[in-house]
């Protein structure tokens, strides 16, 4: 029998068993080996994107594990094969996949949210989603590609330049991610997080990060950007308090790049859009080929992996993992470990 963690209702988890099935046609089943934690989960997890899911929901999208069986027609994989999931399903006739943006469909299947996910001990899956992870890369390491294909593809949307001053609120995973690949396009950056235990690992990092309690940020902003105001900002925060901050920071036509799921509508400050012609750029998602660089930045060291993985926890201890990020504890990213052996060493 295999397990699997599942939203039953707001605020609620439990892990349950799970029926397994042959892959069909064109589908893989894989033994997800780690499952990511991501702030998205945290979101359904509160309730607040029951439009979209339904209970009980299988949750987790940021994964590695390996191929077990293929379905009819499959070619190119092998049991065993180390992989990454791009958990999208677009169906390539609305307008958006008509225009060539089939990551944000207009009927897009994000599986792990609007389709069972990966935190269970076997998942089947379109092989079409699959991405092969280096063998040297460990997967503890490589479920955090999903997270940083989403910071690979943030920073192209927000067009980031060499030399650009940018400021990233929110230091969450996400946030953490978008100001390693920023750093690593060659931008200067600074993080602006509440939490003292966040900013701490960003430092430990080699970013600098401010706390928008206690600092002035704007000003510290005014002083590092000698009075023109920053490039880039990148709202990840979530909070009307980051949309703020976000907005305070830029110079004159800086951009605002939207990353964050904002679950109610926030008020911004349009004058100040007006007065310094800024740009809002929504950014959702990732393509192929944000996936594909995000698993050389992680292979490849620049992303740091090991540094933000707080904790790895057995599927079972899943639910209380939730509590605890919930909490805003000490931690960064939380792995919930799926493999057989780690069911028998929670026991
Ligand atoms: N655009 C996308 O495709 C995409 C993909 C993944 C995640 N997300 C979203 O991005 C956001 C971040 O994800 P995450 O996993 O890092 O989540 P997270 O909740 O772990 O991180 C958010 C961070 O913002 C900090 N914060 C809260 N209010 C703040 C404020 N006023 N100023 C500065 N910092 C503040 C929190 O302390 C926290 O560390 C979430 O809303 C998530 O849903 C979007
Ligand atoms: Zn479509």
């Amino acid at each position: 029998m295999t397990l699997a963690v599942r939203y039953t209702a707001a605020r609620t988890l439990d892990t349950a068993p799970a029926e397994t099935s042959a892959p069909g046609p064109g589908e893989v089943e894989l033994a997800p080996a780690y499952v990511g934690i991501c702030g998205t989960d945290l979101h359904i997890f509160h309730g607040d994107m029951d439009a979209r899911v339904s209970a009980p929901a299988v949750l987790g999208h940021e994964m590695s594990g390996r191929v077990v069986r293929v379905g009819p027609g499959v070619e190119g994989w092998r049991p065993g094969d180390a992989v990454t999931v791009m958990p999208l399903r677009w169906d390539d006739t609305c307008p958006a996949c008509r225009a060539g943006h089939q990551h944000i469909c207009q009927h897009l299947d994000f599986i792990g949210i609007d389709s069972p996910g990966a935190m269970q001990q076997r998942w089947v899956v379109p092989a079409s989603t699959l991405i092969r992870l280096p063998g040297s890369l460990p997967l503890d390491r490589a479920a955090l590609v999903e997270p940083t294909a989403v910071a690979v593809h943030d920073v192209g949307r927000a067009g980031l330049r060499d030399g650009e001053k940018v400021v990233v609120v929110g230091g969450g995973p996400v946030g953490i991610l978008i100001a390693l690949v920023a750093r690593a396009a060659g931008a200067e950056v600074r993080v602006v997080e509440l939490s003292a235990h966040r900013r701490l690992l960003a430092e430990e990092l080699g970013l600098t990060a401010w706390n928008p309690v206690d600092d002035d940020v704007p000003e510290l902003v005014r002083q590092w950007t000698g009075d023109a105001g920053a490039d880039v900002a990148f709202e990840v925060s979530g909070a009307a308090g980051g949309v703020d901050t976000a907005v305070d920071v830029l110079g004159v036509r800086g951009r605002l790049c939207l990353v964050a799921i904002h679950p109610r509508p926030r008020e911004v400050n349009l004058h100040r859009f007006f007065w310094r012609e800024l740009t809002l750029v929504g950014a959702r998602l990732y393509d192929r080929s944000d996936f594909e660089k995000a698993v050389t930045l992680v292979a490849d060291g620049t992303i740091p992996a090991e540094r933000l993985i707080s904790k790895v926890v057995p599927l079972t201890q899943a639910p209380a993992a939730f509590e605890a990020l919930e909490g805003g504890g000490d931690v960064m990213k939380i792995l919930v470990e799926c493999t057989d052996d780690a069911q028998g060493a929670a026991v």
